[in-house]
């Protein structure tokens, strides 16, 4: 008879060990994937080097870096039916982008030859098709809610400025481009991080790769993880100006309200990544003008009242949304685009669990009634 040893218990699983990777280290002192830390990442390396050095497990050479980023351009056309069904939803009442996003992502499986298929080889594929389309994706949307015809993928353009020609069907600044590409790799991954442990969970049944990154991208979605970035946006749009912070923060404090954008479950003095984003998009800003500056300007003075009376640090998603809105990317294509980066992390873990072809099911304290008779 084996007994189960309580495991240490804790509000959401906060401290608990829930097992090992070789992708990615979150701790206080540094953000590390696969070695490599992150401000040397976002200083030295492109999107696609990153994306390879989470999917394969090293840095590529030229060649292997020629090789993958010309494999990820032939994926980037989506079949047509995938297209109909972005012209259908992406325009319905109350549509959500990320909603959009994560039922084309599922709809894509069911036209994936390999979709049951787990291996490693078969996984590898999936992986770049996904990191391919969802740019893809993201982009048609935006068409069709500006009403403006699908902007086709432009094979000369690199990962992040095609995502942006895509949406917009305007070739991007060189500048703009950069901090784009810096935030996809910011984003690229977080180890067991809810979005990431759920696409784990879901793997760790044997589920394939598809069912487990719509799970991630449902729990990506919500405003206490990858949603946060949108809603940190809003949040500044609310307060207007600089002269109403005071009195907006006074009230959130005294009605509890959470401020979206600070803390974390892990980092408690400060998210690595959030200094190296708010630096680089204020510098966007600066060249861009008061107009956007003007937002870096009211989130400084939030980030402020934060540390000084509640010594919380903003997390990456508080730069992200004022660095997005001078680059004047649309709010509710936020989240989309963390998930744009995030599928890079995501299908590393896909395939690291399945290789351990462990299910995950831990146990529950049942605090529920006792003896009753029915
Ligand atoms: C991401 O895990 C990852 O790695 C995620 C991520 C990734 O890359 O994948 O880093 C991306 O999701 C970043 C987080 C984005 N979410 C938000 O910005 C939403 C706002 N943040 C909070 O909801 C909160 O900080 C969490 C959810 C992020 C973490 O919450 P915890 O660890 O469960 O901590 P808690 O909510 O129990 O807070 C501890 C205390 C509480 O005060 P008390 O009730 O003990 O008095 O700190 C307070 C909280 O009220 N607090 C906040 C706050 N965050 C914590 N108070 C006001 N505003 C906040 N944002």
């Amino acid at each position: 008879m084996t007994t189960t040893t309580a495991a240490p218990k804790s509000q959401g699983l906060a401290g608990v060990t829930a097992g090992e990777t070789a992708i990615c280290s979150v701790g206080q002192g540094k953000l590390v994937y696969r070695g490599y830390a992150i401000d040397d990442l976002a200083e030295h390396a492109c999107f696609e080097e990153t994306a390879f050095l989470l999917l394969v497990g090293h840095k590529p050479d030229a060649a292997e870096l020629s090789a993958f980023k010309d494999e990820i351009v032939g994926y980037r056309r989506l079949p047509v039916g995938a297209v109909n069904l972005i012209k259908e939803i992406s325009k319905a009442p109350g549509a959500v982008p990320m909603d959009v996003l994560r039922t084309v992502v599922s709809y894509l499986g069911q036209f994936d030859p390999n979709c049951q298929d787990i291996s490693p080889a078969a996984e590898q594929t999936k992986s770049r098709q996904l990191l391919a389309q969802i740019p893809t994706i993201i982009g048609h949307m935006q068409n069709v809610i500006d009403g403006r015809d699908i902007v086709e993928p432009d094979d000369s353009l690199g990962h992040a400025a095609n995502l942006l020609w895509m949406m917009t069907g305007q070739k991007p600044s060189d500048e703009s481009t950069k901090v784009v590409d810096v935030s996809l790799t910011l984003y690229a991954e977080h180890d067991f991080n809810a979005s990431t442990f759920a696409s784990r969970v879901i793997a760790g049944t044997n589920a394939d790769m598809h069912g487990a990154v719509t799970g991630a991208i449902a729990a990506l979605k919500g405003p206490l993880h990858g949603g946060a970035n949108e809603k940190a946006m809003d949040m500044l749009l609310e307060v207007g100006a600089v002269e109403n912070v005071d009195s907006y923060m006074a009230n959130a404090f005294a009605t509890k309200a959470k401020i979206m954008g600070f803390g974390h479950r892990v980092y408690k003095q400060g998210d690595h990544r959030a200094p190296i984003l708010h630096a680089l998009g204020r510098e966007a800003a600066e060249k861009i003008g008061p107009e956007a500056t003007k937002w870096f300007d009211v989130g400084e003075k939030v980030q402020k009242i934060m540390l000084d009376e509640k010594d919380i640090h903003p997390n990456v998603d508080f730069p992200c949304g004022m660095t997005y809105y001078a680059l004047g990317i649309p709010v509710p294509q936020y989240t989309p685009l963390f998930v744009a980066a995030r599928i890079t992390g995501w299908c590393a873990h896909i395939l690291e669990q399945h290789a351990t072809q462990k299910l995950i099911r831990p146990i529950a304290e049942y605090v529920g009634p006792e003896n009753l008779k029915w």
